[in-house]
């Protein structure tokens, strides 16, 4: 779905700015430095690579082998997914060798932990002091790195008695939490760069960060990038594993979630996702636009300009009128097909403005919706899902 013509017809004539230092530092730089050294990509390249490859700190890496010791049902299931499998399998694909040549970086070098093909398709690790790097994409790249000193791994299942416990009796013990205990324990993972199913927001920018593809000479030289990514279709399918309270079942809606208030409802965890997912990619999308340098066809800044269309009119077409400032945000800044493709010299400034702007609404948006109980059914979900879920009775 391209820019709907209400959109179109909505936007006001007003060009908007505001300038704070404080909103241009939101975003996904919080880890430019820690993996910075790492990059083998030539200083010149350095705009458009760093939004990808930073989606963790090797050295916090523990490693997915430790987390199956309680988690082996959602182990199961991520071995059973492109996450699993495929994702690494792609570095040997025959296309591989020009996107690495592409990129400098030498053929024999594609799967080792100094390329940036590894940050996407697999999970630096660092392993007896040295970088290595574990095969596909594990729990941590979507979860956020664990380890390291204050790292979330020996907080997150933690009820006052450490976590030295088989996962029955730590359920056992999560039934007598109490719940300050349980409101201090979540804001410290959160603090620790947890991402929960409660992150909506944050879980959704990180698939996009590897998703989206943002390195204009990897998609010059024909990589993929996901331009059909939509949230609720993506997570449904192959990648749901939504067992943790019933080991039984892998439910349509994390159980966690699920049993944080008796507002919540698969529904609403649908369209919440849904709109996390548009806004993210909207952010993210306004993002990688603020440093390219083509938009020509099958170019990386066309594909971002056909996202931050398709985003604002999906958004545009709930009809939800609590997502007026983000609308607003779009309007002031006049952003049309044409407008989105034309190069200026003021790019830069004016799509990372627009990209914080809009990141500071959707983080109120989803503040106020973060039960989903509130959404209207004008957020139309697709009931078509990516791969097949995985059942762990089988
Ligand atoms: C000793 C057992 C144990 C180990 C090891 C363990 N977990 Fe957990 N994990 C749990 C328990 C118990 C919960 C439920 C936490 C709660 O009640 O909020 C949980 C919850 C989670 C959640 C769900 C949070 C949410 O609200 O959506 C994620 C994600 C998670 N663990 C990831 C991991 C990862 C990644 C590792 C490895 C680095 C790991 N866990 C290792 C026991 C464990
Ligand atoms: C591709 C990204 C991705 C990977 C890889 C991944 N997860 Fe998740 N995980 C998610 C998402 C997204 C959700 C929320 C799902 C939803 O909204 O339906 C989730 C939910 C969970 C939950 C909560 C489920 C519940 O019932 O409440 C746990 C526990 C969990 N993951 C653990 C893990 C562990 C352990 C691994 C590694 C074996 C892992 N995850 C790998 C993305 C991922
Ligand atoms: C660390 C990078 C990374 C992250 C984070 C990530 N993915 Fe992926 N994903 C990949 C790679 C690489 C592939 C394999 C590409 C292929 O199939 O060619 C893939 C494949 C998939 C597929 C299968 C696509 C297909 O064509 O069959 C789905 C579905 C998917 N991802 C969903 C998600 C969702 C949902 C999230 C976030 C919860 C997520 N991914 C996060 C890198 C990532
Ligand atoms: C920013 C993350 C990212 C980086 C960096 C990255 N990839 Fe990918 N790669 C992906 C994702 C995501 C897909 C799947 C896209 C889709 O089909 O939706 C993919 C798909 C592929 C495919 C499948 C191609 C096809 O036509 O189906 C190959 C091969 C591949 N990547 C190789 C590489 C190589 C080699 C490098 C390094 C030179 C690399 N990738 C760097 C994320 C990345």
């Amino acid at each position: 779905m391209r820019l709907t013509p209400r959109l179109l017809e909505r936007r006001t004539l007003t060009y908007y700015v505001i300038v704070t230092t404080t909103l241009c530092g939101i975003g996904l730089s919080s880890r430019q430095s820690s993996t910075a050294a790492i990059h083998p990509v030539p200083q010149a390249r350095a705009q458009s690579q760093n939004l990808a490859g930073q989606l963790v700190d090797p050295a916090k890496v523990i490693g997915r082998e430790t987390c199956r010791t309680c988690h082996d049902q959602e182990h199961a299931a991520w071995q059973a997914s492109s996450h699993g499998s495929k994702a690494w399998q792609r570095l040997t694909h025959a296309k591989a060798a020009d996107f690495a040549t592409a990129l400098g970086i030498p053929v024999d070098k594609i799967t080792s932990a100094e390329s940036v093909c590894t940050q996407c398709h697999g999970t630096p690790i660092v392993e007896n002091g040295a970088l290595s790097v574990a095969p596909g994409n594990s729990c941590e790249s979507c979860h956020g790195e664990a380890g390291g000193e204050g790292g979330w791994f020996k907080i997150h299942a933690d009820y006052g008695r450490g976590m030295d416990f088989t996962m029955t009796e730590l359920l056992n013990q999560r039934n007598a939490e109490s719940a300050e205990h349980r409101a201090a324990r979540l804001a410290a993972c959160r603090n620790a760069g947890m991402k929960r199913a409660d992150d909506v927001l944050a879980v959704a920018k990180n698939c996009l960060t590897c998703h989206i593809v943002p390195i204009e000479e990897l998609i010059a030289a024909g990589h993929p990038t996901s331009s059909g990514f939509e949230i609720v279709r993506w997570s449904q399918g192959e990648v749901r594993h939504n067992v943790l309270l019933d080991r039984g079942k892998n439910a349509e809606t994390p159980s966690l979630w699920l049993a944080g208030s008796e507002n919540r409802t698969a529904e609403g965890r649908d369209r919440l996702m849904f709109l996390a997912g548009k806004l993210a990619d909207l952010e993210l999308s306004l993002r990688v636009r603020a440093s390219i340098t083509s938009t020509d066809r099958r170019s990386l800044g066309r594909e971002v300009c056909d996202r931050i269309e398709d985003a604002l009119g999906a958004l545009a077409e709930t009809q939800l009128a609590d997502l007026a400032p983000v609308m607003e945000v779009a309007n002031n800044f006049q952003f049309t097909r044409d407008s989105l493709r034309a190069l200026t010299a003021d790019d830069k400034r004016k799509y990372s403005l627009a990209a914080a702007l809009v990141a500071e609404e959707a983080n109120k948006f989803i503040a106020r919706h973060a039960d989903g109980n509130r959404l209207p059914d004008s957020v139309r979900i697709s009931p078509r899902v990516m791969g097949k879920v995985f059942d762990p009775g089988k």
